[in-house]
C-alpha cells in the first residue's frame, strides 16, 4: 500500500478507508486489552494516534514498539473520539522497520538544550528540533522567492578564496600541504607556490566582493551560502560556520537601502506566520521555550512597527544620556568605540523598543568598501538627512533586532575610485588580492549599496530561542565541530 504522510492523514476526512503510515515512535501507553502509538513522520510537529487491540498482534511485535524505533502501520483511519485531533489510525497491521534499543537518548520530555546539543545526530527527532528546522526550511524558501519576485539574481560567490573581505582576518585557512614538512623562505615565512592553489587561500568571511562584481553586471543578486569566521566569540550569537545571505543591488541609495532591509526583514516574518502556523504555535505554547507565550505576537509586533533610522551619533547621545540617569554598561560607549551587544539592545529593547536601523558610523571600526560621509572643515562629517557627526563617518546600515542586536550588516559602498584607494592606503592593505575589486570602480562605477543577513540570526528572531547553536542542525563553535 502507498504510504501517506503523517500531515495528511491528520488533514483526511476519508474516514474508512485504508491507509498505511510510517514514521518513528513517539511514545506508546495503553492497557492490557488496547494500545496507543503516537507517531511522527517529521511532515508536522502533530503526531498521529494510533490504535490497536493488543489482542490482534504478536506479544513478540508489540513489545518492539519503543520509544524511538521506525514502524510502518497499516489500518483504517478513522475520525478521533478524542480531543485535538481529527482523525486516528486503527492497525491492522504493524511492522517494525527499525528498533530501538533502551538506551536511545530521547526519551523524557523537556529535556533540556543543552543536553539536546550533545545528540546533534538525533535532536532533529525531538518535537522542538522538528520545529525550528522545518522553520529555518521555510524561511529558506522566503528569501529565494522575496528576491526572485523582485528581480534579483542568485549569483553563486566562492566558498575558497584568497580575498578577506571584511579585512579583519579571522580565517580558515585552505591548504593540502603537509603541515609537518613546511617549506619557508629565509625568514621563516612560509611559501605557497606549492600549495593546491599555489598562494595563501581560505574559506570565505563574505561573498560581498564578488557580489559586487555580480551586482555591477546583473543590476542586482543576492548570494546564500555558508560562510566561515575562526573568531574567537563563545556567545550565544556566533558561530564559526553560517549562513549568510548577501544582495547587492546597483543604483540604490542610504535610504533606498534601509527601505529594502526593513521590507525584506518583514517579508520573512509574515512568511513565517503565514507558513509555519503549526510550527510556531508549538513553540509558542511551550511553556519551557516560550514562558510568557509571547513568540507569535512578538513576531505580529514586529510587522507592525516602523524602524527606526538612526545615526550612529545620535546613538550614542541616548546612550549617554541613560549612563547619565544611572544605567550601567559593561563596555564604554563614548563617540568612536564600536557598540556592544548590551547597547544595541538597549537602544533597541528598553529605549525605543522596536527595531533600530542605525546608519553612519565612524569611520575607525567599519571596513574600507563603505561609503565616506562628506566631511566638514572642523573635521567632523555630514550623514544621513544631514546629520552631523564630529568625526569621520562612513554609510554603514546595520539593523538591530530584540534579543537579537545585529542582525543585519550593511552599507552604501564608496564607488569613487580615488576615494576607495585613499581609504585603502590610509588602511595600509596589501593591494595584491584586490585588483579585480578596484577595477569595478574604474570600468563604469555606479552607486550600489548592499547587506548581510545572518540567516541563523534571523532563525533566532522567528523561532524565539535564545542560543545560535540551537537553530542549525550541527553548530560548528570553538572547539566544537563534531558532526
Ligand atoms: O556585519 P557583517 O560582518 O557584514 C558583512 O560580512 C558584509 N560583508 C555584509 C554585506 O554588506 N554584504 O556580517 C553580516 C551579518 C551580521 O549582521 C550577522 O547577522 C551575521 O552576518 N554574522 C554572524 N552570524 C553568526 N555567527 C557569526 N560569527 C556571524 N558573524 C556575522
Ligand atoms: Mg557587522
Amino acid at each position: 500500500m502507498k504510504r501517506t504522510k503523517v500531515i495528511d492523514a491528520l488533514k483526511c476526512t476519508a474516514y474508512g478507508s485504508d491507509i498505511c503510515v510510517k514514521g518513528w515512535v513517539r511514545s506508546k501507553r495503553g492497557s492490557k486489552e488496547i494500545f496507543f502509538v503516537a507517531l511522527n513522520d517529521g511532515s508536522t510537529v502533530k503526531n498521529l494516534q494510533i490504535v490497536g487491540d493488543v489482542a490482534n498482534f504478536p506479544e513478540e511485535i508489540l513489545k518492539r514498539i519503543t520509544t524511538g524505533a521506525c514502524v510502518s502501520i497499516e489500518g483504517k483511519l478513522v475520525e478521533s473520539p478524542a480531543a485535538g485531533q481529527a482523525s486516528e489510525v486503527q492497525a491492522t497491521a504493524i511492522e517494525i522497520l527499525g528498533d530501538s534499543d533502551s538506551t536511545y537518548p530521547l526519551q523524557k520530555k523537556g529535556t533540556s538544550l543543552e543536553f539536546l546539543r550533545s545528540v546533534a545526530h538525533l535532536r532533529p527527532r525531538s518535537n522542538t528540533f522538528g520545529a525550528i528546522l522545518r522553520i529555518r526550511h521555510n524561511m529558506a524558501i522566503a528569501i529565494h522567492t522575496y528576491f526572485h519576485e523582485h528581480g534579483y539574481f542568485y549569483f553563486h560567490t566562492p566558498l575558497i578564496t584568497a580575498s578577506d573581505c571584511e579585512g579583519a582576518g579571522n580565517m580558515f585557512q585552505v591548504t593540502t600541504k603537509n603541515l609537518y614538512d613546511l617549506k619557508k623562505d629565509e625568514q621563516g615565512k612560509i611559501i605557497y607556490d606549492d600549495d593546491f592553489f599555489g598562494e595563501q587561500t581560505s574559506l570565505t568571511v563574505s561573498g560581498q566582493l564578488e557580489g559586487e562584481l555580480g551586482a555591477t553586471a546583473l543590476g542586482a543578486i543576492y548570494t546564500f551560502g555558508p560562510t566561515f569566521r575562526a573568531e574567537n566569540s563563545n556567545t550565544p550569537r556566533h558561530l564559526a560556520e553560517f549562513w549568510m545571505i548577501e544582495p547587492e543591488i546597483a543604483f540604490m541609495d542610504q535610504e533606498e537601502l534601509m527601505d529594502l532591509e526593513e521590507d525584506f526583514i518583514k517579508y520573512c516574518v509574515r512568511w513565517a506566520l503565514d507558513n509555519c502556523k503549526d510550527d510556531l504555535e508549538f513553540i509558542n505554547n511551550n511553556k519551557f521555550l516560550t514562558p510568557n507565550a509571547d513568540l507569535i505576537p512578538r513576531l505580529e509586533g514586529v510587522l507592525k512597527e516602523e524602524f527606526v533610522r538612526l545615526p550612529y551619533t545620535e546613538g550614542i547621545n541616548i546612550l549617554q544620556e541613560a549612563i547619565k540617569n544611572g544605567k550601567k554598561f559593561e563596555f564604554p560607549c563614548n563617540w568612536g568605540d564600536d557598540l556592544a551587544s548590551e547597547h544595541e539592545r538597549y537602544l533597541v529593547e528598553e529605549h525605543f523598543k522596536k527595531p533600530v536601523i542605525m546608519t553612519d558610523y565612524p569611520r575607525s571600526f567599519k571596513s574600507f568598501y563603505m561609503k565616506q560621509n562628506q566631511e566638514t572643515a572642523d573635521g567632523g562629517s555630514i550623514g544621513y538627512k544631514g546629520a552631523v557627526a564630529p568625526g569621520p563617518t562612513m554609510q554603514g546600515t546595520d539593523v538591530l533586532f530584540p534579543s537579537i542586536g545585529e542582525i543585519i550588516g550593511g552599507s552604501v559602498r564608496e564607488e569613487n575610485y580615488d576615494k576607495l584607494m585613499a581609504e585603502v592606503d590610509r588602511r595600509g592593505m596589501d593591494l595584491t588580492h584586490l585588483w579585480w575589486y578596484l577595477d569595478t570602480r574604474k570600468y563604469g562605477s555606479c552607486p550600489h549599496a548592499g547587506f548581510g543577513l545572518g540567516f541563523e540570526r534571523l532563525i533566532l528572531f522567528v523561532t524565539g530561542m535564545q542560543n545560535i547553536r540551537d537553530v542549525i542542525p550541527f553548530p560548528s563553535t570553538p572547539k566544537n565541530a563534531e558532526f
